[in-house]
């Protein structure tokens, strides 16, 4: 079949080849399925599998964790899912595979596509949307409530203004000038232009900060805007600090982590990592939103699979506006 295959270290380490092997149905563990793919999306992590900063976390040659697709074939123990359903989800980061004809996942990771929704919107959700309802949930953001979003534009931030907004949040969000007016559409009340003002003069003003941007880093500041009892939640690594992801650099992420929470016990608010490892609930819950009008997938640009290189160098700016989406079967 065809699929991407990360051959090397580096963007050009990336090639489209048409010999990988297509899964097997009497291969399948009980609890895993065979998703024909018809669209998968981007997110910055595959930009750092290419470069070769993960390779700590994963040997996986095909990349790619956001996946929409036709369920083909199921294991013995798989009850929900049937072949001819439309479904989206989050492949284990470890396994990936989606930039693929086929993938196969556990049925877990998988759930039912709202209809309405195309392939290409329900790619562009899992890994984002899963990870920012994962990191306003364990804020515990409530209604009536006010909420400091770093990164509004991006894959993340896109979807956490929606959820901020759907909990019944006042939502504020840092972004660029050029992309005040998408935030504002999403949800946001107001955008703190990041390049002109520093969010850190806020003082105690939110209730939850959630950092799309770089963990410890905004942390200094964090803390500083929120009230009494606020809550910071980080989902990203310190950005200015990228390279390989060795374990002398794991562990001093780790440690920093470590010290950024002990610090957080001698000040008014408290500070947590998120890790999204993927859930199909949390997946549900997006999926309700999106029923209800709440919800929509904002998407940066389309590539067909063939126009991959063009989709990771989209990626790779770091400047996207919501997802970078790869079309692999293009019809419904
Ligand atoms: N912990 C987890 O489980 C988890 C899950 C998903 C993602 N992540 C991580 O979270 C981070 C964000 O992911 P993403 O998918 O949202 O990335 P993304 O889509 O690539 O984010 C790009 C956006 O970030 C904005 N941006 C860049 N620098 C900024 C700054 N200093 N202040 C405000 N906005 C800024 C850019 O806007 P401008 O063009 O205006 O600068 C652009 O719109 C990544 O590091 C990703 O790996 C972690």
């Amino acid at each position: 079949m065809k699929g991407l295959r990360i051959e090397g270290h580096g963007l050009d380490s990336v090639k489209l080849v048409a010999d990988l092997v297509a899964p097997n149905s009497s291969h399948l563990e009980p609890n895993q399925v065979i998703v024909k793919v018809k669209a998968a999306a981007l997110n910055p992590n595959d930009v750092r599998m290419a470069l070769g900063y993960m390779t700590l976390f994963t040997s996986a040659a095909v990349p790619g964790v956001d996946v929409a697709g036709i369920v083909t074939a199921v294991g013995s123990a798989v009850s929900r899912l049937s072949s001819g359903h439309r479904v989206h989800g989050l492949a284990h980061f470890r396994a990936c595979g989606c930039f693929a004809e086929y993938v196969v996942m556990n049925e877990d990771s998988l759930v039912l596509i709202p209809e309405a929704l195309s392939f290409s919107h329900a790619a562009s959700l899992p890994c984002v949307a899963e990870t920012s309802l994962q990191a306003l949930q364990a804020a515990d953001l409530r209604s009536g409530q006010s909420v400091l979003i770093l990164g509004g534009s991006g894959g993340t931030g896109s979807a956490a203004i929606q959820i901020a907004k759907a909990i019944g949040a006042t939502v504020t969000v840092t972004c660029s000038e050029r992309n005040s007016e998408l935030c504002k559409s999403l949800g946001a009340s107001e955008t703190i232009d990041y390049n002109k003002e520093d969010f850190g003069t806020r003082t105690g003003q939110y209730d939850v900060v959630l950092d799309c941007v770089g963990a410890n880093a905004n942390f200094g500041k964090g803390k500083h805007v929120l009230r009494r009892g606020g809550r910071f939640v980080a989902i990203a690594f310190d950005t200015d600090n990228e390279g390989p992801l060795t374990v002398g650099r794991l562990l001093k992420f780790s440690l920093s982590l470590s010290c950024t929470k002990v610090l957080s016990w001698f000040s008014s608010c408290s500070f947590q990592f998120i890790t999204c490892f993927g859930d199909r609930r949390l997946l549900e819950q997006v999926d309700t939103m999106v029923k209800d009008g709440k919800m929509r997938a904002v998407i940066d640009s389309e590539y067909r699979l063939e126009q991959f290189r063009e989709a990771y160098d989209r990626q790779a700016t770091g400047r996207v506006r919501g997802k970078v989406v790869l079309i692999v079967e293009d019809s419904e």
